[in-house]
């Protein structure tokens, strides 16, 4: 499922992004492109990015804990 249509983002590709990246949410979204034609997906895109950012750190937290 695309997010970003001009730049051919996909939901996996922006999730996978979060998950190895997830406290460079900016950098993340400067890399793929996202936001940066036509702006239409900007909404979509930043709900999903709050959504898998967060998902992701917490999940770091655990695999630091886990670890510890
Ligand atoms: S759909 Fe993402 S910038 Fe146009």
């Amino acid at each position: 499922m695309l997010v970003c249509h001009c730049n051919r983002v996909t939901f996996d590709d922006l999730r996978t992004a979060l998950a190895d990246e997830p406290t460079d949410v900016e950098g993340v979204r400067h890399r793929l492109g996202i936001g940066a034609g036509c702006g239409g997906c900007r909404d979509y895109a930043n709900a999903l990015v709050e959504h898998f950012s967060q998902a992701s750190v917490q999940g770091h937290r655990a695999d630091k804990s886990a670890a510890a």
